[in-house]
């Protein structure tokens, strides 16, 4: 799979495409397992109706039974108390079957997400979100790492590899700080040998940063934030936003056609980031798998 040139010249960072690629992989190793009598389990919970997160959910278990991942979903109402979902985590964190536990963000208000978080097993955390997962990211130890910047590095080393250009070196702009995104992005770019800036809302002026950067991610949350005089020539731009707009199209964090004629390389919305992150995912869930029930599968 090679990515093509958009309208406006930028090579086109298709997550789509390489997400498809990821899944075929996991497929053929998935079904290797399964060929040995196992198979990878995940956990989804979803508490509380917000659609968005239905969807989301959807998506994944949809991903899962593509791959031949066995995946269970507990959905639960709104009105589900903490204990009882204290005491689901429980059991998934000691059921054999379920490799990776991922419980959907945002709960309810009456839950307490860092609490929630801190009961699912570190090994079996495919979301990244727990204090070890962060801790052995932030010492480049071995853990698992949160899906959607794990899947903005994979685009990234993509790109570079099809380009023959080298991510190692390279100036990083991380704009946003968020412990899902923002923060683990910028450690895995560090790993990666980028010199790394990272901007947020308190930064008086981020346009100033993301001119100099060689390489933009844009996770910021604010609809097209980037605008084309926030780019260098030649600078690569992964969108790690999603916003509806008015009109009911979606758009991301990039103002994605004018940066198109200025960038080297751009992540669309959607089929960007998005599918990454379910394959990322499902990469996650293989790995705590292995790492749980051995390196011998
Ligand atoms: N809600 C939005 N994104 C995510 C994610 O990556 N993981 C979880 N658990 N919930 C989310």
């Amino acid at each position: 799979m090679n990515f093509e040139a958009t309208a406006g010249g930028a090579l086109r960072i298709d997550g789509r495409a390489t997400a498809k690629d990821v899944l075929v992989r996991l497929t053929t190793e998935v079904s290797s397992l399964v060929a040995e009598g196992a198979r990878p389990g995940l956990a989804v919970v979803l508490v509380g109706g917000d659609p968005a997160s239905a969807i989301y959910v959807r998506h994944k278990i949809r991903a899962c039974d593509r791959t031949g991942i066995r995946s269970v979903a507990h959905v639960l109402s709104a009105a589900t108390t903490r204990e009882a979902l204290l005491a689901l985590i429980d059991t998934l964190n000691d059921d054999d079957e379920i490799d990776g536990i991922l419980v959907q963000l945002p709960l309810p208000p009456q839950f307490d997400s860092d609490e929630v978080i801190a009961r699912v097993r570190p090994d079996k955390d495919v979301d990244g979100f727990a204090l070890r997962n962060l801790g052995a990211l932030a010492a480049g130890r071995p853990g698992l790492v949160a899906c959607t910047p794990a899947g903005v590095m994979e685009m990234l080393r993509r790109y570079y590899a099809q380009t023959g250009g080298d991510l190692s070196g390279k100036h990083a702009v991380v704009i946003g700080r968020s412990v899902t995104v923002g923060k683990p992005m910028a450690l895995l770019l560090l790993e990666a040998n980028c010199t790394v800036t990272v901007c947020h809302s308190r930064t008086p002026d981020t346009a100033a940063h993301s001119r100099r950067a060689d390489v933009i991610v844009a996770a910021a949350g604010r609809a097209k934030l980037v605008k084309a005089d926030w780019v260098k020539s030649g600078a690569v731009v992964i969108d790690v936003g999603i916003h509806r707009q008015e009109d009911g199209t979606l758009c991301g964090d990039v103002d994605y056609l004018p940066v198109t004629h200025v960038a080297a390389g751009i992540s669309p919305v959607p089929g960007g980031v998005g599918p990454m992150t379910i394959a990322m995912l499902l990469d996650n869930t293989l790995r705590a798998y292995r790492a749980r029930r051995g390196a011998a599968s």
